[in-house]
C-alpha cells in the first residue's frame, strides 16, 4: 500500500503517457466534501446587481436542492437567505430537489408612456436573472425563477412552463420567506381572506401577535387568519433608516399573498387566500405566479416615488385607450353616510324579490337617488367644471341588501319608481355631465356575471360610460373569497368585459391593487381600503392617510372619495355625533397626496357653497400628472408632494401631518427656473386643529420662483395645498414674494 496522501503513477500506453490519480479514502472524503459543499453551491449560486449597483442579489440552491435568495441594499441586509418553493396538492412540490439547469441574464433600460398617472413618462431600468431549475427526480420537470432588480428594488416571479412532464396542478401554498433583518417597526392591518378594510397599526414586528385581536376590529365581511399575519402592501422602517416595502405585481389568475409573521425570528412567509374547498390555485401550463415585489430605500419619498410596480406589469393589448379619460366627480352618496339624511332604499318594505312591482311600495321619502335630487347635483357638476355625477340607490333592491347571503339581490337594470334613467340621461347629456353608474353587487359574484353583458349594455344605452362595483358582504359563490384566485379572476373579467363596452370601473371591496390598472386601464380606480365612508362610522385616526401611500397606494389608485368640508357630523341635527378627523384644509391636500385619475368631490353640495373660496381649489386642481415630486415623507407622520398638471403649465402640493402639528417645507425648485408664477396657498388657520376648529383656515396669494422656499404650519390633522399657476404681469406686480 502507498503511504502517501496520494498517488500518482505513469503508465506506458503505446506512445501517450497517462496520468492516473487514486485518491486514497481521506482524500476521497475531502474531495467528496469539497464537491458537495463548495464546488456545486458555487455553480448553483448566482448574484445579480441593480443597474445602479446599490441592491445586490444572491441565488443559491441549498444542499438538498432548496431554491433560496438574499438581497442587500448600499450593502446592508434587507432579506437574510430565504427559501422560495411551491406546494402542491395531489402532485410533488416545487420546494427542493432542484439542480440550476440554465442560467441567463439580461437587462433591460427603456421608458414608456402610461395612458394616465403621477408621470407623463416612466422609466424602467433593470437587470434580470433567470434560473431555469429542474427536477431530476420528478421526469426532468422543471420551473423558472424571474428576478428583475431596479434601482428602486426587486421583483421576481415564478414561471412554469409548458412541459410534456408538466401540465396541470393544484397550489397547496406558495412559501415564499422574507427573512428581514431585525425587528422593523410595521404599519399593518392583519392577514385577511376577504378585506382590507381594517385600520393600521403600528408596532413592532415581535409585536404583532399581541396585538392581532385588537386590530381585528369588526367588518362586514371578513376572514381574519387566525395565526401571525398581515397584508401586503406592508411598510416596514428599521431601526437603521432602511424603509421596505412588501407586496405583489400583476395579481392575474391566483389568490392575493398575505404574509405570515414569526415574531421571534422576523422572517414573513407567503400565505395564499384560499378557494372554498382549501385549494391556493389551479394552475396550467404555461402559467406564473405574480410577481413578489421588495421596494426598498433610505429615504421615505423614494418608495412613494417607485413606479416597480408597475414596471412589473404588462402594457396593455387594448387597442383603443382614447375613450379612457380621468374623472373628477361629485355625487348621491356622502348623505347617505350623514346618519339619517337619505338612504339607498326606496321604501321600507323588507323581504324583497326583484320579481315585486316596486311601484306598489309605500316610498319611505326619504329616498335618495330621486330625480329632483340627482338634477340638483348635475346642475352642481355642471356649474362648478364637474366631469361626472355618481348615483347610488337608484334600482332596486335595496331594501335588504345586506347582510342576507342572498344570490338575486339587484338586477343591474330596473331603476326605482322614483328615478327616470332616460330623462336624467338626456337632462346630464345637455349639461355635458356623466353619470357614473354603480352596480353594488352585495358580493353576489355570479348574479353579477350572469347579467353582466345585459347591464353594460344598458349602460351603453342610456350614455353611461363608468360604473362603480361593490362587493359589500360574503362572497357567492358561497365559500369563495374576496381575494382568492376565483374572485381575482372575477374582477379582471368584469374589467375585461367592461373594455368591451368602453365602460370604466371602479371597485369597491375587491382585491387590493397590484398595478394592473396598466394592464387594464379603465380598471382605472379602487377603494381597497379604509376610506372616508368610515369617518361616519367611528372615524379615521389622524394618521390613516400619512400611511395609505405607503401601503394600498403603492399597488395603485384609490377612490378615496376625500374633499368633507363639514366636518363635524353633528352639524346636521340627526343624532350622529360623528366627526372626521381632519381639518377642512387637509382635505384639499388629499387631491394632490391620495393619487387617482378618478377624484371625488365627496361632501354635499351645499357645503361647498358655504367655502366657495377653499372649494375653489378642488375645481382647480388636476387629475392626471406631467410629474410629480414628493418633497417630504414619513410613513405614520406627514407627506408632502407637489405635481405638475398634464399638459398644462400649472402644479399643485398637497402637504399634510397626522396628530401632531408641524411646519411642511415646500422647496419650489421643481418650478421652471427663471419665471414668476401666483402660487394660492390653502393654509390651516392659526387657531384650526381637527377637533376643535377644523374650518378654520386662510386663503394667500404669493408671487413664487424655483427659488422660493414655503415653510407653512399645518395644525394638528391638518394640511395645506398650493396652487401654482401663471399671472398676467399686472397681477404679478401687485402681488407679496414668498
Ligand atoms: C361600500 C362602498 O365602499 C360605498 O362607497 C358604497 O356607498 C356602499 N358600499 C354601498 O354600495
Ligand atoms: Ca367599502
Amino acid at each position: 500500500m502507498h503511504d502517501s496522501r496520494f498517488c500518482v503513477s505513469f503508465q506506458k500506453t503505446g506512445q501517450k503517457r497517462f496520468t492516473t490519480f487514486y485518491p486514497t479514502t481521506p482524500m476521497r472524503k475531502l474531495l467528496l466534501f469539497l464537491f458537495t459543499w463548495v464546488l456545486i453551491p458555487l455553480l448553483q449560486a448566482q448574484t445579480l446587481t441593480s443597474p445602479d449597483k446599490n441592491f445586490t442579489l444572491k441565488f443559491e440552491l441549498k444542499a438538498n436542492g432548496t431554491p433560496s435568495y438574499q438581497l442587500t441594499y448600499k450593502n446592508k441586509p434587507v432579506i437574510k437567505p430565504s427559501n422560495l418553493g411551491i406546494e402542491n396538492n395531489g402532485s410533488p412540490s416545487f420546494m427542493n430537489g432542484f439542480f440550476v439547469s440554465e442560467t441567463k441574464t439580461s437587462s433591460v433600460k427603456d421608458v414608456w408612456e402610461p395612458i394616465y398617472g403621477e408621470q407623463k413618462t416612466i422609466q424602467n431600468n433593470y437587470n434580470e436573472l433567470l434560473v431555469t431549475l429542474t427536477q431530476k427526480d420528478q421526469k426532468n420537470r422543471f420551473i423558472r425563477i424571474r428576478f428583475r432588480l431596479f434601482n428602486d428594488g426587486l421583483g421576481f416571479r415564478y414561471e412554469f412552463p409548458k412541459q410534456e412532464n408538466l401540465k396541470y396542478f393544484v397550489i397547496k401554498e406558495e412559501h415564499t420567506e422574507f427573512n428581514l433583518a431585525g425587528d422593523h417597526k410595521i404599519f399593518w392591518i392583519p392577514g385577511d381572506y376577504d378585506t382590507n378594510e381594517y385600520p393600521y397599526t403600528t408596532s413592532k414586528l415581535s409585536e404583532i401577535p399581541k396585538l392581532q385581536k385588537k386590530a381585528t376590529v369588526q367588518i362586514t365581511a371578513q376572514q381574519p387568519i387566525p395565526t401571525p399575519s398581515v397584508q401586503t402592501p406592508s411598510m416596514m422602517k428599521s431601526t437603521d433608516g432602511l424603509y421596505i416595502n412588501i407586496h405583489e405585481a400583476a395579481l392575474i389568475n391566483y389568490p392575493a399573498m398575505n404574509l405570515e409573521v414569526d415574531a421571534k425570528t422576523f422572517k414573513m412567509k407567503s400565505h395564499l387566500v384560499p378557494d372554498a374547498v382549501g385549494n391556493k390555485g389551479y394552475m396550467q401550463t404555461d402559467a406564473q405566479s405574480p410577481w413578489r415585489t421588495v421596494v426598498v430605500s433610505d429615504k421615505a419619498t423614494n418608495i412613494l416615488a417607485s413606479k416597480l410596480i408597475l414596471n412589473l406589469n404588462e402594457p396593455t393589448q387594448y387597442k383603443d385607450v382614447s375613450w379612457i379619460k380621468p374623472v373628477k366627480y361629485v355625487g348621491v352618496w356622502w348623505e347617505y353616510f350623514v346618519a339619517g339624511k337619505s338612504t339607498w332604499a326606496y321604501s321600507s318594505e323588507n323581504n324583497v324579490r326583484l320579481t315585486d312591482d316596486f311601484s306598489t311600495f309605500k316610498p319611505s321619502g326619504r329616498h335618495g337617488a330621486t330625480v329632483e335630487n340627482v338634477k340638483k347635483y348635475i346642475d352642481f357638476a355642471a356649474e362648478h367644471g364637474f366631469d361626472a355625477v355618481l348615483v347610488e340607490g337608484w334600482n332596486i333592491g335595496w331594501e335588504d341588501w345586506i347582510g342576507n347571503w342572498k344570490e338575486e339581490v339587484f338586477d343591474f337594470t330596473t331603476p326605482y319608481p322614483d328615478f327616470d334613467v332616460k330623462g336624467l340621461a338626456k337632462y346630464a347629456a345637455n349639461k355635458k355631465v356623466k353619470i357614473i353608474m354603480h352596480h353594488e353587487t352585495s358580493a353576489s359574484a355570479t348574479n353579477y356575471e350572469r347579467r353582466l353583458d345585459r347591464a353594460f349594455q344598458f349602460m351603453v344605452d342610456n350614455g353611461y360610460n363608468a360604473v362603480k362595483t361593490g362587493y359589500v358582504g360574503q362572497i357567492i359563490p358561497r365559500g369563495e373569497h374576496h381575494d382568492g384566485q376565483w374572485m381575482v379572476n372575477h374582477y379582471i373579467h368584469v374589467a375585461r368585459r367592461a373594455a368591451d363596452y368602453k365602460i370604466m370601473v371602479n371597485s369597491h371591496e375587491a382585491v387590493r391593487p397590484t398595478g394592473l390598472h396598466r394592464t387594464f386601464p379603465n380598471w382605472f380606480a379602487q377603494e381597497s381600503a379604509r376610506g372616508t365612508e368610515f369617518e361616519a362610522m367611528g372615524g379615521l385616526a389622524p394618521e390613516h392617510t400619512t400611511i395609505l401611500p405607503f401601503t394600498r397606494l403603492m399597488g395603485g389608485p384609490m377612490d378615496y372619495t376625500p374633499g368633507i368640508f363639514q366636518t363635524d357630523l353633528s352639524y346636521y341635527g340627526t343624532g350622529s355625533n360623528q366627526r372626521v378627523n381632519t381639518t377642512l384644509v387637509k382635505q384639499l391636500a388629499y387631491y394632490v397626496t391620495m393619487y387617482s385619475p378618478l377624484q371625488m368631490a365627496a361632501d354635499l353640495p351645499e357645503n361647498y357653497l358655504r367655502f366657495p373660496d377653499a372649494f375653489q381649489f378642488i375645481k382647480d386642481v388636476a387629475v392626471d400628472w406631467d410629474d410629480t415630486y414628493v418633497l417630504e415623507a414619513e410613513p405614520g407622520d406627514y407627506i408632502t408632494i407637489a405635481r405638475k398638471a398634464k399638459g398644462k403649465d400649472e402644479w399643485y402640493v398637497g402637504g399634510i401631518t397626522d396628530e401632531n402639528q408641524r411646519t411642511a417645507t415646500v422647496n419650489f425648485s421643481f418650478l421652471p427656473k427663471g419665471k414668476q408664477y401666483i402660487a394660492t396657498i390653502y393654509a390651516d388657520g392659526a387657531d384650526a386643529s381637527y377637533d376643535k376648529k377644523p374650518q378654520s383656515y386662510t386663503i394667500r396669494k404669493v408671487v413664487v420662483t424655483s427659488k422660493s422656499i414655503l415653510k407653512q404650519k399645518l395644525a394638528s390633522s391638518g394640511g395645506v395645498a398650493v396652487s401654482i399657476k401663471e399671472g398676467k404681469k399686472s397681477d404679478l406686480k401687485d402681488l407679496p414674494k414668498l
